[in-house]
C-alpha cells in the first residue's frame, strides 16, 4: 500500500502520543502532556530531530487526524472503548505490568484481552508501515507493543527495527506464566536490536528465548529464522534532559517558587518529598509506613518535618490502582489525624499533574527525596531530582530495586521492604552533615550530566545501526542509509563507547556480560 501522507526516516511507536486529547464538558478539545517517564524522555529526544511519533491520543473512539506538534509529526492510532479496556487496562496493565514487576499484585489472564492486544499491535504496525520512509529506523517502545517488531518486519522488510523496554524484563520463572509467552518473544525477535534498562533485564530476555523457544543464544545474541538472522539484546539505561532541566531549575521564577513552596508548608527544617504515578510498584505504602513510625516514635515530627507526597493519577479504572488510591488516601488521613498539628499537617498529599516548572521547584524545595519503588525499570524522578539540585542541596533516598540505583550508587540506598532499614536510611539522609551531602550530590549530578537522554538516544541508535542482522534478501545489495544520515550520531568522544555498546569494538559491549 503506498503511503498516504508524509514519511520519515525515524519513526517512534509508543502506546501514548506525547499529548493526550482531553474533551471538556462543553466539547472543547484540549491537548495535555501525557503522564509518565517514557513521554518525558522520548519527547526531549524527538524535539532535536525530524521524525514521526505513532501513538494513541488517550481517548476512546476515532483517531484525530495526524498533526505537527513542536516539530514532531504525530500520527494517532485509534482505540475503541473495548480496546482501552482489554488491550490497555487489561492485557498491558493487568497482565503484563504485574508479571514484569515481580508480581507485586497477581496478574490476570484473559484470552479476549490477548486477542485485543494482538489486534491493537497490528494496527500500530500498519500505522508505522505507512509513515516510515524507505530504509527508515523504526523505534518501538515498551511492553504495550511487543508484537510490533515482527509485524513491522513482515510489512516493511526494508526498515531497521529497534525496541526499548522502559520497564523491567522479568526472570524466566515469572515470564513463563504467560500463556502467550512464545508469541511475545517471537514478536520481539522481529527487531534488529532490543534495548533494556539493566543488564539483568537483557539477560532475562536472552534466557527466556533459550529456555522457552529453544533458541540458540550466545552472550547477548539470539539466533532466529533458521540461523539467517541474529538479534542483539543489551542494556542502555535511559536518562533525562540534564541541560534543559537544569536550565529550567536555574530560572529565577522557578527558584522563587521553590522558596514559596517551602514557606507555604510552614518553612520546615526538613521537607521530604515523594513524586510518583499512583502505582503499586512505587512503594508509596512502604514509604508512608516508615514515615508514620518515625513520627509516632518521635524521631521526627511536624512542624519541623513534613512530607509532600505528589501522586499523579494513573490507570484509575484498574482495580489494583483504585484499591491503592483508597488505601493511600486513608493512610494519609490517619497519619494527619493522629500525628499532624493544627496548621502543620504531617503529610501534604496532592493528586494532580503539574507543569514542568512546578516539578522543578518542588525538587528544589525538598531536603530529602524519597524514591522507594519495590521494582522500577529506571525511575526518572530520581535523576530529575539530582538534575534540579544545582545548589548541591538535598539528599536522595533511593530503592535498590530501581534501574536508577544501578547508576546512582552514592545515593542513600534502601530496601523498601525492610521498614526498619528504611527508617534508619531516612534518618541518615536527614542527619548526614551538609558538607557530606553536597559531596554526594555532586557525584550523583556528574553521573546524570554525563549520561543524559541525548547520549542515551545516540547510543541506542548507534547500536541499532550496528546490530548484527544481515540485510534481509529484499534489501541485500541496497545501500543502508542509517549510519550516515542520523543527526543524532554520538559526539567523537562517545564514539568508542557507542561502538562498544553497539558490539562493534571487538569486545563484549559495556554493561553486557558474556
Ligand atoms: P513512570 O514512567 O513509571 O511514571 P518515572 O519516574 O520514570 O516513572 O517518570 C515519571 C515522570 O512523570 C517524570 O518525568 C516525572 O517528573 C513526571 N511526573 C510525575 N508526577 C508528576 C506530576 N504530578 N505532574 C507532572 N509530572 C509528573
Ligand atoms: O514505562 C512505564 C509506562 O508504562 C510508560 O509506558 C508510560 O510512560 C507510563 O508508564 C505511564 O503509563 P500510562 O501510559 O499507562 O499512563
Amino acid at each position: 500500500m503506498p503511503p498516504a501522507g508524509p514519511t520519515y526516516d525515524l519513526v517512534i511507536a509508543a502506546n501514548r502520543l506525547p499529548v493526550d486529547k482531553v474533551v471538556a464538558d462543553d466539547g472543547e478539545v484540549e491537548w495535555r502532556r501525557s503522564p509518565g517517564g517514557l513521554v518525558t524522555a522520548m519527547e526531549s529526544v524527538m524535539r532535536t530531530q525530524p521524525g514521526a511519533w505513532v501513538g494513541w491520543a488517550g481517548d476512546a473512539g476515532e483517531a484525530p487526524e495526524p498533526f505537527d506538534e513542536h516539530g514532531i509529526y504525530l500520527h494517532p492510532v485509534s482505540l475503541s472503548a473495548d480496546e482501552v479496556r482489554d488491550y490497555y487496562e487489561g492485557f498491558a496493565n493487568d497482565t503484563l505490568w504485574p508479571i514484569y514487576h515481580d508480581v507485586i499484585v497477581p496478574a490476570t489472564f484473559h484470552r479476549e484481552w490477548w486477542a485485543s492486544y494482538q489486534a491493537v499491535n497490528e494496527r500500530f504496525a500498519e500505522a508505522v508501515a505507512q509513515v516510515a520512509a524507505e530504509g527508515a529506523r523504526v523505534w518501538v517502545q515498551d511492553y504495550q507493543l511487543q508484537l510490533v517488531p515482527a509485524l513491522v518486519r513482515k510489512l516493511r522488510p526494508d526498515v531497521r527495527i529497534g525496541w526499548f523496554n522502559h520497564i523491567p524484563f522479568p526472570p524466566v520463572e515469572l515470564f513463563a506464566q504467560l500463556p502467550w509467552r512464545a508469541q511475545l518473544l517471537e514478536g520481539l525477535l522481529g527487531a534488529d536490536f532490543l534495548g533494556f534498562q539493566r543488564q539483568a533485564d537483557a539477560r532475562n530476555f536472552v534466557r527466556a528465548c533459550r529456555q522457552l523457544l529453544g533458541a540458540s543464544t550466545k552472550r547477548d545474541r539470539v539466533t532466529v529464522e533458521g540461523a539467517h538472522r541474529q538479534v542483539r539484546a543489551a542494556a542502555i539505561p535511559i536518562s533525562v534532559d540534564f541541560q534543559g532541566l537544569e536550565e529550567l531549575a536555574k530560572r529565577p521564577d522557578v527558584m522563587a517558587r521553590a522558596r514559596e513552596i517551602r514557606a507555604s508548608v510552614g518553612d520546615p527544617e526538613v521537607l521530604m518529598l515523594g513524586v510518583d504515578r499512583l502505582d503499586y510498584t512505587k512503594g508509596i505504602r512502604h514509604r508512608l509506613k516508615a514515615y508514620e513510625e518515625l513520627l509516632s516514635e518521635r524521631h521526627l515530627g511536624p512542624p519541623e518535618v513534613t512530607l509532600v507526597q505528589v501522586a499523579t493519577p494513573s490507570r484509575e479504572r484498574v482495580d489494583a490502582y483504585r484499591n491503592l488510591r483508597a488505601e493511600i488516601e486513608q493512610t494519609v488521613g490517619r497519619i494527619n489525624g493522629e500525628l499532624g498539628k493544627i496548621g502543620a499537617p504531617a503529610v501534604h498529599y496532592m493528586h494532580h499533574s503539574y507543569p514542568r516548572e512546578e516539578m522543578a521547584a518542588l525538587f528544589q524545595a525538598a531536603d530529602v527525596m524519597l524514591v522507594t519503588p519495590l521494582r522500577d525499570g529506571m525511575n526518572l524522578v530520581a535523576k530529575e531530582y539530582v538534575t534540579c539540585r544545582h545548589d548541591l542541596g538535598g539528599a536522595l533516598v533511593l530503592s535498590e530495586f530501581t534501574g536508577a540505583w544501578h547508576e546512582l550508587h552514592q545515593a542513600f540506598a534502601c530496601n523498601p521492604h525492610d521498614i526498619e532499614g528504611l527508617k534508619q536510611t531516612i534518618l541518615r539522609a536527614v542527619n548526614t552533615p551538609a558538607k557530606d551531602k553536597q559531596r554526594i550530590m555532586k557525584a550523583l549530578r556528574r553521573r546524570v550530566a554525563d549520561h543524559d537522554v541525548q547520549r542515551w538516544a545516540a547510543r541506542y541508535l548507534a547500536a541499532l545501526d550496528a546490530a548484527p542482522d544481515q540485510p534481509s534478501p529484499e534489501t541485500r545489495g541496497r545501500p543502508t542509509p542509517h549510519a550516515q544520515e542520523t543527526p543524532l550520531m554520538p559526539a567523537p568522544a562517545e564514539a568508542a563507547e557507542a561502538a562498544e555498546a553497539a558490539g562493534t569494538a571487538g569486545t563484549p559491549a559495556r554493561g553486557v556480560r558474556s
